[in-house]
């Protein structure tokens, strides 16, 4: 079967073709199990698309996903896994399912896709999320950690300090023999967890197509990361409107994609050509209202590939890298405040911590009455962002 292509037919029939162990990574998001069609518009109403996910009884919907299982594990390298996206309608006996075919030995982990709902009036909690089941082909299975920001509660001592356990095995902070704190291992952040808070495309969104239970490119962009290399091989043999062909080329795999429906294969052509994608504004100005970091400073911190600290006064960042064996605080100077407020902030956050050398970007020129003495004495480097010099000095009126 020919690689970066979107075939037509019952992904059963189509599965047979693939050839045994040579697929890296499988998603699949069959029907739900919902008992109703699911219809769907573009968003200028101009067409309406449709695939039917009403079934004869459990047994039939459980057998038609486990014939078809089983020839996705056949097709998979031992080093390849699995991703199997359902929902609360049968997502407990699909998860048995999985463990028969695979083996529990290697699920590896259930994820929980969350995203906000608006309210509806029935009884019972809203429901809010997804799940996706992620089982491995065997123990040799490829997997790239990823890692997300410190949440805003992260204490930054628990950032900065090694820890020990005390007599009582409490976990304490490590002091050394003179009672001065003993700096940390390097930290890259948080490892990715498996609740993943992603927005579910919105209505108005520019990369919806008005297919029914469209996913978001970017959820399928985290597990593509999360379990191939460039240049490995994606399969969807549900691909619908190809959001995970989308994610494949956009990130330089290859993909084969199946889908019963010739609307969907035609769409998911026609995306993939497009790929189009819009980055959820909400996903890129970090997830919650109380990270309150500006824009330009988050943007000067991604530049400098930091490690990003909420809610520390004075800190807004580590370079992932220690410099002679300890960490390397950065802050940004904000909008309206001076060069000397600055480096007092970063000083008095960085005092007593184990923080090695400092980096202070500034970013204006406030004016101060008192010139801040900016010598090197205490390790700190300040450096001018690239706005600074060049729209604030090469723009400013000669006097
Ligand atoms: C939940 S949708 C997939 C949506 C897709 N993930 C997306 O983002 O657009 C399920 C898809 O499975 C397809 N389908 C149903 N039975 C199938 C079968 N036996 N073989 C292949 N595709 C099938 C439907 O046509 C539908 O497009």
């Amino acid at each position: 079967m020919q690689i970066n292509n979107v075939y037509l037919g019952d992904c059963l029939i189509k599965l047979k073709k693939v050839e045994d162990k040579s697929i890296d990574l499988i998603y699949l998001d069959p029907p739900f199990f919902t008992g109703k069609a699911q219809i769907q518009k573009t968003r200028d109403n101009s067409k309406e698309y449709l695939f039917d996910d009403k079934w004869e009884d459990l047994d039939q919907y459980l057998n038609f996903l486990k014939t078809r299982i089983i020839e996705c594990k056949r097709t998979l390298k031992d080093t390849g896994s699995i991703f199997l996206h359902c929902d609360k309608n049968a997502s407990h006996y699909i998860r048995v399912l999985l463990d028969e075919v695979f083996g529990p030995e290697n699920f590896v982990n259930e994820i929980i896709w969350t995203y906000k709902r608006w309210s509806n009036a029935k009884k019972g909690l809203l429901n809010a999320h997804q799940n996706i089941f992620f089982y491995s082909k065997t123990k040799k299975y490829q997997f790239f950690t990823q890692f997300t920001d410190y949440s805003p509660t992260t204490n930054i001592d628990q950032i900065l300090q090694a820890r020990e356990r005390n007599e009582h095995n409490k976990t304490v902070y490590k002091k050394d023999a003179n009672g001065e704190v003993v700096t940390g291992k390097e930290k890259v952040g948080v490892p990715l967890s498996d609740v993943w808070d992603i927005p579910y495309l919105n209505p108005k969104a520019e990369e919806r197509v008005g297919y029914p239970t469209q996913k978001p490119v970017i959820l399928l962009e985290r597990i593509i990361t999360l379990v191939t290399n460039e240049g490995d091989v994606v399969l969807d043999p549900f691909c619908g409107s190809g959001t995970t062909l989308v994610a494949a080329s956009i990130n330089k795999r290859q993909y084969i994609g199946i889908d019963i429906s010739e609307e969907a294969t035609q769409l998911s052509k026609k995306r993939i050509k497009e790929a189009k994608i819009t980055k959820s504004h909400r996903l890129e100005k970090g997830l919650d209202s109380y990270l309150n970091k500006e824009d330009y400073v988050r943007e000067i911190l991604s530049q400098l590939d930091a490690v990003i600290v909420e809610r520390n006064k004075g800190i807004d960042g580590f370079l992932k890298k220690h410099i002679d064996g300890k960490p390397v605080a950065i802050y940004v100077q904000r909008k309206n405040q001076s060069l000397a407020d600055a480096i007092t902030l970063i000083r008095k956050a960085t005092h007593s911590k184990g923080v090695g050398k400092k980096i202070l970007i500034r970013t204006n020129d406030v004016a101060v009455l008192f010139d801040e003495d900016t010598s090197d004495k205490d390790d700190l480097l300040i450096i001018e962002s690239l706005d600074f010099q060049v729209f604030e000095k090469f723009t400013r009126p000669l006097v």
